[in-house]
């Protein structure tokens, strides 16, 4: 059997990686690894290969960045001679993005089989870009792999027929597990002369909701700046909106210089296994990212997403994020709570024990096993 695999973005290469080792240590399965080089700055990509163990992507497609539609555009373009020519039984997508929707609509018309990996997440905002990638590419997979058990009520209540929706857990997890040693071991704090300050919080802020509208990030920062007051936060940037946070009041931190005592701390993105090293000693996090948001879960740090809603509402119920929005005293409130009320360890929520990666390959071969009988 031959799965062919597309990446993008750096969300996908975290969730890819487990699944690319569980399957080479299958030797009925042949594996092809595609990336559409929809992020491509070191920090945002290679970093994560190498940090990841992720093979060298047999086809970078380079499509780089540009409008939504440009870069579906580009990657379905692409994409469409590659899997004419290697002919996979199997096309595996991943998550939300962009290169996600665009390699699911192009195998399907080429009649292949596709596999969405965190399949039936919904958050019901359909202003968010993720929102309509995973609407779309839900209603043309055939095998439908979702990480908690709202996604498989979700895809019910949408019609997708039971036999084509396996719950199987949260690769985010796996990965999560199978790096534990290499992100304990993380220089990030002697770097960053973390060492010498007991306790901070880290800030991810990247969805244009709460980045592009200068007014709504100016009101998030000025929230985040009384938090600072008491630790500092650090804020790895993700290159979309370094340009934006430009004339902020916010420290840069340059290379060797150590992290304050207080304010909002400024460092260039940060490859996965530092950054998971940051958020597992975090005293709490603000963020609005949807893997953070999983991966505090499991870490037992209080999460607070800066947002309306979250498509991973296992998260809240079985984690320690809550969904705040961003309203200035709402974040103030919320973060001071959190500092002064550590969370009880949590436990985690079915199935994210990390063999989601074993349960969806498994899922793929017995479904080769039932069509060759
Ligand atoms: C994408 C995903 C988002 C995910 C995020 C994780 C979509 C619609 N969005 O958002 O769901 O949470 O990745 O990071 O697919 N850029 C660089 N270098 C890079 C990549 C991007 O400088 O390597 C800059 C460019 O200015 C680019 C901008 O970031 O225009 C946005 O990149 P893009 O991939 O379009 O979306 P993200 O915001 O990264």
């Amino acid at each position: 059997m031959k799965v062919l695999s597309v990446v993008g973005a750096r969300p996908n290469f975290v969730k890819i990686a487990p699944l690319l080792r569980e399957m080479a240590g299958r030797p009925q399965l042949q594996s092809v690894l595609v990336h559409t080089g929809q992020h491509y700055d070191a920090r945002m990509s290679d970093g994560f290969f190498e940090a990841l163990a992720i093979p060298a992507p047999d086809f970078n497609l380079a499509v780089g960045s540009g409008s939504h539609a440009r870069q579906t555009a580009e990657v379905m373009t692409r994409l469409e001679p590659v899997l004419e020519s290697v002919r996979p039984d199997v096309v595996l997508v991943v998550g939300d993005v962009n290169s996600t929707l665009a390699a699911a609509l192009v195998a399907v018309k080429q009649g292949i089989r596709v596999g969405h990996v965190e399949a039936g997440l919904r958050s019901f905002d359909r202003s968010m870009p993720e929102e309509i990638n995973r609407l779309a590419t839900d209603a043309i997979s055939d095998d439908l792999f979702a990480s908690e058990e709202s996604a498989v009520s979700n895809l019910a209540r949408e019609g997708v027929p039971a036999e084509r929706v396996h719950f199987v857990g949260n690769v985010m997890i796996d990965a999560l597990r199978l790096t534990r040693p290499l992100w304990e071991a993380s220089r990030v704090f002697a770097d960053l002369g973390l060492d010498r300050i007991r306790r901070y919080g880290t800030v991810t802020l990247h969805r244009p909701a709460n980045v592009d509208d200068p007014r709504r990030l100016r009101q998030i920062l000025g929230a985040l700046h009384e938090v600072a007051r008491h630790v500092p936060l650090i804020f790895p940037v993700h290159p979309r909106v370094r340009e934006r946070l430009m004339g902020a009041d916010v420290t840069w931190l340059g290379a060797a210089q150590p992290v304050p005592e207080r304010g909002i701390v400024c460092t260039d993105a940060l490859g996965y296994l530092d950054f998971v090293a940051l958020v597992s000693r975090a005293a709490v996090v603000l963020t609005d990212s949807g893997g953070i948001q999983e991966e505090t879960t499991i870490l037992g740090v209080p999460c607070l997403t800066l947002r309306e809603n979250t498509e991973r509402p296992v998260t809240v119920t079985h984690g320690t994020n809550r969904v705040i929005g961003v309203a200035r005293s709402r974040i103030i409130d919320a973060a001071l709570f959190a500092l002064a009320h550590p969370p009880a360890k949590p436990g985690a929520p079915p199935l994210w024990d990390g063999y989601a990666s074993a349960r969806i390959v498994d899922t793929l071969l017995g479904a080769a096993v039932e069509v060759a009988a």
